[in-house]
């Protein structure tokens, strides 16, 4: 019954993703609202909200009672239901704001806490990252497998800052400028939902941010997991999704060598 159920809600998640990506390519590049939310670096775009609205149609459509958790009007209480959908309509909205190609829809379903699909779509690459709890992940239908590094001097690693930076939370400006001094090659690519679905397709060995909300993160989390990958908390606890915490992802190799690396600016 669960792998029917698992099996609609993945068929749903994909076609909203792919939906809201068309119309972010048409979008792309062109001219379009743009505002600041609570910080002046944090917008928010027209198609971040039309994205929004027809993916939540989608899910209202075939799930009438479950309850959604969107970046653009988040109702945070999760509690009163059992099952939950997860969407960032539009991760990386300052490169898309600012036509710069890296940018993703990202879908996420959780029941009772517990993530059970994830999909991230970037519609100018037509990449489709596709995860179902217990039967792997996929990029455009292949299997995917996070790397096999197991030295952290050899890690090719991603970060991402929060809109707060300025005020370097838990030092997250120290613990960037640590990893650079070590020369780890460090890549900041402004979407942090692709960032961890290159994680679990072995593009990138390791990726943390010192704040993510759980529409950046859960679609993610299940693709590395589901890719062979470890995630988990600055502590090493694993992630609890519904919040707004810290994130360490890597191959599972790299993780404890990443969590100390942090640890020492701490
Ligand atoms: C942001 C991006 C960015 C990350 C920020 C997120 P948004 O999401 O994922 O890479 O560093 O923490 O808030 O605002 O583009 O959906
Ligand atoms: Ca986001
Ligand atoms: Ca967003």
């Amino acid at each position: 019954m669960e792998k029917i159920l698992t099996g609609d809600f993945t068929t749903t998640a994909i076609g909203a993703a792919l939906e809201a990506g068309e119309h972010l390519k048409k979008g792309f590049g062109t001219h379009f609202g743009i505002s600041s939310k609570e910080g002046k670096q944090n917008l928010v775009t027209d198609y971040d909200y039309l994205c929004q609205d027809l993916i939540i149609k989608r899910i209202r459509h075939h799930f009438p009672s479950h309850h959604v958790l969107a970046e653009e009007n988040p109702d945070m209480d999760v509690s009163h239901k059992e099952v939950t959908w997860i969407v960032d309509p539009l991760d990386g909205t300052v490169n898309f704001a600012k036509s710069i190609p890296f940018f993703a829809v990202s879908i996420a379903v959780s029941i009772a806490g517990e993530i059970v699909v994830g999909v991230v779509y970037n519609p100018l690459s037509a990449e489709l990252f596709v995860a179902q709890k217990g039967k792997g992940a996929l990029l455009n239908g292949q299997l995917l497998s996070v790397s096999k590094i197991k030295q952290f001097e050899e890690a090719f690693v991603a970060t991402g800052f929060p809109y707060n930076v300025a005020r370097n939370p838990l030092h997250c400006i120290d613990c960037f400028a640590h990893m650079a001094k070590l020369g780890v090659p460090l890549r900041r690519l402004g979407a942090a939902a692709l960032d961890l679905a290159y994680v679990a397709a072995g593009r990138f060995d390791a990726f943390w941010e010192v704040g993510l909300h759980p529409w950046d993160m859960a679609a993610g989390k299940l693709l590395i997991e589901e890719a062979g990958g470890q995630v988990s908390d600055y502590e090493g606890a694993p992630h609890r999704v519904f919040g707004y915490l810290p994130l360490v992802a890597t191959n599972g190799h790299l993780h404890d060598q990443l969590l100390d690396t942090i640890k020492e600016t701490m």
